[in-house]
């Protein structure tokens, strides 16, 4: 349903003032001079995001304030994040390390996973952060398709990777941070080796279009795709966090989101650094208490959250907003799922403040669709299409539909962060773009006669669960990889907290027998092998799951009965 009403609407000095204006005169190339770009050998994101406001006058600027569960607090300036990460740079370098090398991450929100991350942009080398959730068959893909030769982590979390190490040839080196273990060969004490390292590095130059991070994502089929993101990404990360999160110079900003996902990487790291503003990062879970301290403690301004986490915090209720000061907060916004309504009113009340809903991708590398701060919200709707975005409802034939036509979403191609390649798969990398001029999203939208764009669904089989995305393969996957499970079916069935939670339709091995008991198993067994958050919260046993006559599983159709929606065209469906 489309909100006619508008509900808020709020002065802007800064920023983006002019929506319209800005998006008539708009060139990407006017952006591009904000940067420094220092030597004429090219590039270099890390010293845009970090050494050049180290050099220029803000060496003692906070970059991060950083906090974990048990309250241990820590603060680095941006001069601190150019010395560590020089340090680092040189330690990956002395391991062989050189530009267009992977060298994944697997690491708790540490302080050194962002100063990891900044590291390995120096040395022109390409990132692989990795959710610190993900269990050893969802670690093993990454680290087998990126072919990464050095892997920072945790001597907890490598613990899951000692079973798979073998089937990783490329692997070379292990970085433990915090290792009071005895170490292999092969491994190394990020804390020895980076005190020992000299903490100048002379920064390696790039072209803007080499490869910068590559952050893998779920499609329909198949395994998890390696989006590879370029240096130039930094015009796109730069620019829409000043207009799309309306950051600036003095704001404390937060956002909530794990450098595992791309929001964590992008707005968590080069975004707000790329506008030299000092960022809180916490590294513990969901607790509103806990989130309401931070933004209490750190005065946070900006803060960049998710649809499910405002939801948890509805759900906490108003009384504990009561016991915090938030007067601190001016300006909140949120991505990765549909933001209903009901969470933007709730937040007027307790908040006295907007929330402003914005879309992208993994592969897009930055925000595409927006709820300025110059413009009017609706609630529901994603906003309008970022300055230098071409956003259209298309056909299957690229045409453009009419608005409140339903269609698929689709984005002009060639805007600086979208994605370049699919790690090692030209195939998957050529499907985005496979109607004639555009790339394809995936999801299906429409847009209102006022160029507001509002979130339909996906048009394939992808689950969003709490904003992360999962592909049903991977878990049916996993799934049938148990020994009691002979088939399996999963789709995302619709949940009022999450967005989407994940249904596993199970076929049993002969002699086993349904039980509570076992569906419990199961799902153990799925968040250690796979990740924690995409477990089948609702197992059905099954005598059979359809199929097409060539054995893939009717996804469709399952969901179809799930909802007791009509089912469609049936005739490939297996007798
Ligand atoms: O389906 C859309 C949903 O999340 C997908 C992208 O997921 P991912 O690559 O993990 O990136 C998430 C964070 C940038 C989209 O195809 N999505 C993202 N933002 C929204 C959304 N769905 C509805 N409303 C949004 N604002």
């Amino acid at each position: 349903m489309e909100y006619k009403e508008t509900i808020y609407k709020t002065p802007v000095k800064h920023g983006l003032v002019n929506y319209e204006k800005t998006y008539k005169n708009f060139n990407w190339d006017d952006i591009n001079r904000c940067f420094d770009h220092f030597s004429d050998d090219g590039v270099n994101i890390a010293h845009e995001a970090i050494d050049r406001h180290a050099e220029n006058g803000c060496k003692d600027k906070i970059a991060m304030y950083w906090e974990d569960e048990d309250n241990v607090e820590k603060r680095f300036s941006f001069s601190d994040i150019k010395r560590q990460s020089s340090k680092l740079a040189n330690v990956l370098r002395n391991l062989g390390v050189e530009k267009g090398d992977r060298v994944f991450l697997f690491l708790p929100r540490t302080h050194e996973l962002y100063v990891s991350i900044i590291a390995i942009a120096k040395l022109g080398a390409i990132a692989g952060p990795m959710f610190s959730a993900f269990g050893p068959e969802a670690v093993k893909d990454r680290l087998h398709d990126s072919e990464a030769t050095v892997l920072i982590t945790t001597p907890e979390l490598s613990q899951r990777i000692d079973e798979i190490k073998e089937e990783l040839p490329a692997l070379k080196h292990t970085i433990l941070v915090n290792a009071e273990k005895n170490l292999d060969e092969d491994e190394h004490s990020y804390e020895s080796e980076t005190n020992k390292a000299s903490e100048s590095f002379k920064i390696r130059w790039v072209d803007p279009e080499d490869d910068l991070f590559v952050l893998y994502t779920s499609g329909t089929t198949g395994k998890p795709k390696g989006v590879t993101h370029v240096h130039n990404d930094m015009i796109s990360h730069y620019i829409t966090t000043k207009w799309a999160l309306d950051l600036r110079d003095d704001d404390v900003y937060w956002c909530t989101a794990d450098p595992g996902w791309v929001t964590g990487t992008v707005y968590g790291i080069w975004g707000p650094w790329l506008n030299k503003v000092s960022q809180v990062v916490y590294n513990g879970r969901y607790d509103a208490d806990k989130w309401y301290s931070i933004i209490e403690k750190y005065k946070v301004t900006v803060w960049y959250t998710a649809p499910t986490a405002l939801r948890m915090l509805m759900k906490a209720g108003n009384e504990i907003i009561k016991k915090y000061d938030l007067s601190s907060l001016r300006y909140i916004c949120s991505v990765g799922e549909p933001l209903n309504p009901e969470v933007i009113k709730w937040g007027l009340q307790v908040y006295n403040l907007p929330i402003h809903d914005n879309w992208w991708q993994t592969e897009t590398g930055s925000i595409m669709i927006a709820n300025f701060p110059s413009l009017p919200i609706k609630p529901g709707s994603m906003g309008k299409p970022f300055p230098g975005i071409s956003a259209k409802i298309i056909n299957s034939k690229g045409k453009v539909l009419a608005p409140g036509k339903h269609g698929l979403l689709g984005l002009k191609s060639g805007w600086p962060s979208m994605l370049r390649k699919v790690w090692a798969n030209e195939e998957k990398y050529n499907e985005y773009f496979k109607i004639s001029g555009w790339y394809t999203t995936g999801d299906t939208a429409y847009m209102d006669n006022d160029g507001y764009f509002w979130f339909v669904g996906r048009a394939d089989d992808v689950i969003n669960t709490a904003g992360h995305r999962v592909g049903p393969f991977e878990v049916e996957s996993a799934l049938v990889e148990h020994k009691a499970i002979a088939e399996a079916g999963v789709i995302g069935i619709p949940d009022t907290e999450r967005s989407e939670i994940i249904k596993a339709f199970i076929v049993l091995n002969r002699g086993y027998k349904p039980s509570p008991t076992l569906k419990k198993e199961i799902q153990g067994f799925i968040k250690k092998r796979l990740a924690a958050h995409a477990y089948p919260r609702e197992i059905e046993f099954t005598k059979d799951v359809p199929k097409t006559r060539s054995g893939k599983i009717m996804r469709r159709l399952l969901k179809a009965r799930e909802l007791g929606l009509p089912t469609g065209d049936l005739s490939t469906l297996e007798e």
